[in-house]
């Protein structure tokens, strides 16, 4: 049986899809399965924002072929790790649960990485170097996640 991990942020254009791109880029495919959400509906059906897809190019991993879709119940069920990128995130995800097997499985994904920094912050309305800082924040979550999941041959 494959994990499954849920990357979770606000619109599933930015930061989530970019934690999607990196973590399957880096585990066992045959192993773990992983997938991306919003806890909003603004963008369903988009592709990811042109900044996520250029930064993950930079570093060889193609994220253009992702689509956007809202978070929903039924993948508290569905997925064995939930991460989400900020509190606010963690606040919307953990309101649609029903009890604690679902609670527990949401965690901030910089909790992984022990450092002051919690939350891999919103980059929507900056620049490109904000995306740059985004992208390194999940690839440093996203090795030890690898490590402990099943990573690549
Ligand atoms: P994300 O960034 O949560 O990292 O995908 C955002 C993308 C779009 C919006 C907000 C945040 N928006 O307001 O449309």
């Amino acid at each position: 049986m494959k994990t499954k991990v849920l990357m979770v942020c606000l619109g599933n254009i930015c930061r989530s899809p970019l934690a999607e791109g990196i973590l399957q880029h880096k585990v066992n495919s045959e192993q773990v399965f992983v997938d991306s959400a919003g806890t909003a509906g603004y963008h369903i059906g988009n592709a990811p924002d042109k900044r996520s897809i250029g930064v993950a190019r930079k570093y060889g991993i193609n994220i253009s072929h992702q689509k956007c879709r809202k978070f929903s119940p039924s993948d508290f069920d569905a997925f064995d790790h939930i991460y989400v990128m900020d509190q606010s995130n963690y606040d919307d995800v953990i309101a649609l649960s029903e009890n604690t097997e679902q609670s527990s499985k949401v965690k901030l994904l910089l909790d992984e990485i022990k450092t002051i920094q919690n939350e891999v912050p919103d980059p929507y309305y900056g620049g490109a170097d904000g995306f740059e800082n985004v992208y390194h924040l999940i690839d440093s979550a996203c090795d030890i996640i690898a490590q402990k999941l099943g990573r690549k041959n």
